[in-house]
């Protein structure tokens, strides 16, 4: 009797041993511990036993008993858990998820590629330029001369003697000129920047998007006629459009933009950029000859559209990236 209490303790120490995860674990405690298990059966030899081994035999049995119990619990302590449906990772599928914090395309980006979208369609297709520029085409080019005050260093962000910020995208007019034979009918959108002091209506960098229309016997009535199309797409076909005379070095007429539209119940004539005639001199500064090629140009201003459009009270808001903010668009 002893000498199988032996064996039976020699088999559950070499089966604990071969135990590796919680699924082997539980059919350890199955065979050994269970209530069919191995010790529960070897409690059934006492009745058979001789009357003089009973209480020896008892003795082991329990000792036994609290030896395989003592190892198993180790064991299940070694390997974190016995329940074998915890072998996996530890997924509930029925609880709600944590929603995944998804971005969003910022509210100036999302008025650009709507512009973009709007010219596209009047065949217009997207250039872009460096936003370091040299004065040859932030200025000169753009039939803007030395003594002009929009050169002024303080008026500029100067990064040396003839490099700075560009303050306008009428600099991407230049450089596509200079790179493509006419016909051109681009949009140029992109930041620009100027040393304006931050208030509710200027910030020392805001967008721009640019227009520029170069072909055989272009009219203002080609300028109005697209801006219009452009109002009307944009801000319904209610809007209007007004071409107020103004100054521009690189436009020959020069006009302000004004579109008339509802904000907030109320009509109103809103400044949106300027336009114009392309003047000769810019032609001649790309090596365009003017007597043969005609164009027009525009620039509107992109923070002006979004902030009139979505009813935004200050153009700091746009840049402060308070996601609160930023959210509603
Ligand atoms: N570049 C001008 C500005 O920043 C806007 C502008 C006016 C652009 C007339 C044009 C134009 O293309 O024809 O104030």
């Amino acid at each position: 009797m002893l000498e199988r209490l032996q064996q039976l303790e020699a088999a559950a120490t070499a089966a604990l041993e071969k135990v590796s995860d919680a699924a082997t674990l539980e059919q350890f405690r199955i065979e050994y511990l269970g209530t069919k298990g191995q010790l529960k059966e070897a409690m059934g030899w006492l009745k058979d036993a001789p009357k003089e081994e009973k209480r020896e035999l008892g003795q082991g049995l329990n000792a036994l008993k609290q030896k395989v119990e003592a190892a198993f619990e180790e064991k299940k302590g070694q390997l974190g858990s016995a329940k074998p449906q915890a072998a996996g990772p530890l997924i509930d599928v029925t609880e709600p998820g944590e929603a995944p914090v998804m971005g969003r395309v910022h509210v100036i980006q999302q008025v650009l590629d709507e512009l973009i979208e709007v010219f596209a369609r009047m065949g217009f297709d997207v250039a872009e330029g460096p936003e370091l520029e040299d004065e040859k085409h932030n200025f000169v080019s753009l039939n803007i001369p030395m003594e002009h005050p929009a050169r002024d260093v303080n008026d500029n962000f100067y990064i040396d003697e003839s490099h700075l910020l560009r303050t306008q995208t009428s600099t991407i007019q230049i450089r596509v000129m200079e790179t493509t034979k006419p016909p051109i009918r681009i949009v140029a959108p992109g930041r620009v920047y100027r040393p304006d002091t931050h208030d509710a209506t200027h910030s020392s960098m805001f967008h721009q998007i640019e227009g520029l229309y170069v072909d055989r016997n272009v009219t203002m009535v080609d300028l109005k006629t697209t801006l219009i199309n452009f109002a009307h797409a944009f801000f319904g076909p209610d809007a209007e459009v007004r071409l107020r005379p103004s100054y521009f070095p690189f436009t020959e007429p020069s006009a302000e933009m004004d579109i008339k539209m509802k904000v907030r119940g109320q009509v109103q004539w809103i400044e949106l950029g300027g336009c114009g005639m392309v003047d000769p001199a810019v032609f001649e500064a790309v090596g365009y000859d003017p007597d043969e090629w005609t164009g027009f140009a525009f620039g509107l201003g992109v923070e002006r559209i979004a902030m009139r459009r979505y009813g935004i009270g200050d153009i700091r808001w746009l840049f402060e990236n308070d996601v609160r903010f930023l959210k509603q668009f």
